[in-house]
């Protein structure tokens, strides 16, 4: 089967999240199974770019409204990421060093699908399935359906994957124009609440539609930032899968980013090694139990809450622990977190950025991981830190829920909480901080998490059945 993936990340290529550590394992466990795997992103400029050969393997001209554009299509030669990887170029639109930000970022991805569109038109193959993942590519199933001079791709089937429904790609309707000549009759295939959204639109134009977990699927049809009668309406085609996380990336015992490797049976030596050199670097106290955070500051991440936590933590159940956070997002929790250094007592630290080296570090040195998320269609760092011998603590919701279970039900081995809310994070840091005294639970739970099955093998089945059943029928 030959499935091409559109998406705005994919590892290592750019990276802003969880969407590109998926659109970079998924294709590369769906080609190791047999099937040809191609992944069109954007180009940016990133490391990526300057360190691999290209060779280019298709010139187009389109338009995004009356800007009549050309782009380029790259390849990469030598098949480095295990699967084909191909580049989209829009010069002055898209080449800029970060994915996400731009004022024009409607423009930016609209173009980027256009030109996707456009290529594929004109390819002297149709792919089996064409998978779209997020907003960015959301617009794809439409223009498949309903522009004139691409009608000869509805055929293709098309997959929706979900990773975060908060965010849409809302667009004005004075923007309609962008779309290449499109069936009027269908506006309301782009429509949602009167505006343009891409998301949406997805959802009601491709064949399938999968969310990241099954936890987060029933969610939606409670809560999906507006799209829940939509979600209700389209279930039939619904489905959640799990992700995976890419096992040879994130991998303790071989990690490219740090020395001290471990395995299961040396994770206590191993992971106390590499705590040293955290609490070293950061000043923290390495008798005590280390907590970390690692991830956007946003309030679906229930970052805003940390603040108050980490005081009332240190006032209610006293300084027996350490905390140290990684992440960059809301530049008043940036700031917030940042003046809290400064009444540290050596139990606390906040490294305000992005850092992907530093982040394998923290999964290997911590203790434990908190993700207190309002919001978390799957959540990769639980299962990164438990492949690392880090017991999670999370909020009972999406794919936490389905990734971890608390140690004082049957079979558990992490600490889950019902609300995000100050109290139950408190409570739980608590549950942490007397969970840590014992050390032989810890040591075993540390063994048995280390072992979990994370991997990509089940869910790439799952995609693998799902788009043979849309190519049968
Ligand atoms: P989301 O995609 O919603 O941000 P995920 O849990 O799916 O959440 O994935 C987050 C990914 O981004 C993980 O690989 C995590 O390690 C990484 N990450 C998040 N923030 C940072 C940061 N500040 N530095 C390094 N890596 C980060
Ligand atoms: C999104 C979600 C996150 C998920 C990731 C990968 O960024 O917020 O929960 O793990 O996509 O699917």
């Amino acid at each position: 089967m030959e499935i091409v993936h559109v998406s705005a990340e994919c590892y290592p290529v750019a990276k802003a999240g969880g969407l590109g550590d998926v659109v970079g394992a998924l294709p590369k466990y769906q080609h190791e199974l047999g099937h040809v795997a191609k992944v069109v992103m954007p180009m940016y400029r990133t490391r990526f770019l300057y360190n691999n050969e290209w060779e280019v393997v298709h010139k187009g001209y389109t338009h995004l409204g009356s800007w009549w554009f050309n782009y380029t299509i790259i390849k990469e030669k030598t098949n480095k990421l295990g699967f084909d990887l191909y580049l989209v170029d829009i010069y002055g639109l898209l080449d800029r060093e970060k994915v996400y930000g731009y004022d024009d970022d409607t423009e930016r991805f609209t173009a980027f699908q256009i030109a996707v569109v456009d290529w594929i038109a004109v390819w002297n193959h149709h792919p089996d399935v064409v998978h779209v993942h997020d907003h960015q590519a959301g617009l794809i199933p439409f223009m498949f359906k309903f522009c004139y001079q691409y009608q000869h791709l509805q055929n293709i089937p098309t997959v929706l994957t979900i990773h975060n429904a908060q965010y849409q790609g809302w667009m004005g309707w004075d923007k309609s124009h962008y779309l290449p000549a499109w069936d009027n009759w269908k506006a309301g295939m782009l429509e949602w609440n009167k505006t343009i959204n891409p998301l949406a639109s997805g959802i009601r134009c491709a064949w399938k539609v999968t969310t990241v977990s099954p936890s987060y699927l029933e969610e939606l049809r409670r809560e999906a930032n507006g799209l829940e009668a939509l979600l209700e309406y389209e279930k039939g085609k619904c489905s959640g899968i799990l992700n995976g996380i890419d096992s040879q990336v994130w991998d303790p015992s071989v990690d490219s980013y740090f020395e001290e490797h471990y395995t299961p049976a040396g994770v206590e030596e191993g992971k106390l090694q590499s705590k040293k050199i955290l609490c070293d670097r950061f000043n923290l106290d390495i008798e005590k139990p280390l907590i970390t955070f690692i991830g956007r500051l946003v309030g679906e991440k229930g970052a805003d809450l940390l603040p108050q936590a980490i005081s009332d933590s240190f006032y209610y159940i006293g300084r027996k622990m350490n905390f140290l956070i990684l992440g960059s997002g809301s530049p008043g929790l940036e700031a917030r977190l940042s003046a809290m250094k400064g009444l540290t007592r050596g139990d606390f630290n906040v490294y305000i950025g992005y850092d992907e080296g530093l982040s394998h570090r923290m999964y290997a040195g911590a203790d434990f991981i908190l993700m207190p998320s309002r919001v978390e269609p799957c959540g990769l760092n639980q299962m990164y830190a438990m492949r690392y011998g880090t017991i999670p603590i999370v909020r009972n919701t999406g794919g936490l829920r389905d990734t971890v279970v608390d140690y004082g039900d049957t079979d558990g081995y992490g600490i889950r909480f019902n609300y995000p809310s100050v109290g139950d994070i408190t409570q739980s840091i608590w549950r942490a901080v007397e969970l840590y005294r014992q050390t032989a639970v810890v040591g075993s739970i540390r063994s048995r998490i280390m072992g979990l099955d994370f991997s990509w093998e089940s869910s790439v089945r799952q995609y693998l059945e799902l788009y043979g059943g849309m190519i049968v029928s």
